[in-house]
């Protein structure tokens, strides 16, 4: 059984680790913005248990039904209306302006660690602001008031689909080359709020690991990385877990 004492030494190594170096990344999962009011994909209650992913969240089934994938996006935008960014957004853009992360890699569609004040966000999955036309790759905002109208056309003729990966589609070339690098030459990686299911984005911890980073896990429970690749394996909502590192790394700053 985990005491106290245990946890405190876990943020004393983690704390240290983070402080000694300004050379971090973070890789991010819908976890971390759970405490925003978002719910996530795999856990009870998920995103994925009122909306099937081969049915909603493949290329297949965009191609094959679009108005039906677009329910579940438009019903999404509206859920991301005036969320919030929480204390573990604003603790990664801390450890961003403090000189320790150079960049946060995002799984989230979200864009709430840009709200948070992070400068360097990789958007892995694309984002929910934008939608592209599948003929002409033309861009522009979600416009939540054509909703009625079911999936957007484009000028061209095109269908429109919303600018996140869905499955089946790669990963943007800059996020996928720009994240590779990073994760080669980081010393180190803090993975926060992510089930590690999902490749390519689950590659990336392990890609650091090989290249010399130490890993800190923050989650509310164990992962694929746990016991793997995990050095430091921080416990509890991110809400809580990322801002008591961040004044832990201050307070050994002073
Ligand atoms: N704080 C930290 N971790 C949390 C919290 C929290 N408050 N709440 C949940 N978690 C953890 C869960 O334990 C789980 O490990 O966040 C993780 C969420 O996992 P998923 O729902 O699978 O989300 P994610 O890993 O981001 O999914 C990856 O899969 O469906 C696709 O494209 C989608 O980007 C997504 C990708």
């Amino acid at each position: 059984m985990k005491t106290h004492k245990d946890d405190d030494n876990l943020y004393e190594r983690a704390a240290e680790t983070v402080k000694n170096t300004t050379n971090a990344i973070a890789v991010t999962g819908a976890g971390i913005s759970v405490e925003s009011g978002i719910p996530d994909f795999r856990s009870a209650g998920g995103l994925w248990a009122r909306y099937p992913p081969d049915e909603y969240a493949t290329m297949d089934a965009f191609f094959r039904d679009p108005d039906k994938v677009w329910e579940m996006w438009y019903e999404l935008a509206e859920e991301l209306k005036g969320v919030q960014p929480n204390p573990g957004h604003y603790a990664l853009a801390e450890l961003e302006r403090l000189g320790h992360i150079k960049a946060v890699i995002t799984q989230n569609i979200d864009a709430l660690h840009q709200h948070a004040g992070s400068n360097t966000v990789i958007e892995y999955h694309g984002n929910a602001d934008q939608i592209a036309c599948t003929a002409c790759f033309r861009h522009r905002a979600m416009d939540l008031s054509q909703r009625a109208l079911g999936a957007p056309r484009c000028e061209c003729g095109g269908v429109m689909k919303p600018d996140v990966v869905l499955f089946g589609e790669v990963i943007p070339e800059y996020a996928m080359k720009t994240s590779d690098m990073l994760a080669r030459g980081c010393d180190v990686l803090i993975v926060v709020g992510t089930s590690a299911q999902v490749y390519p984005a689950a590659s990336l911890p392990y890609l650091a690991k090989e290249h010399g980073a130490k890993i800190i896990e923050c989650n509310t429970q164990p992962t694929n990385f746990t016991g793997v690749i995990t050095d430091i394996f921080l416990e509890g909502p991110a809400g809580q877990t990322l801002p008591k590192l961040v004044a832990l790394v201050k307070e050994k700053k002073e």
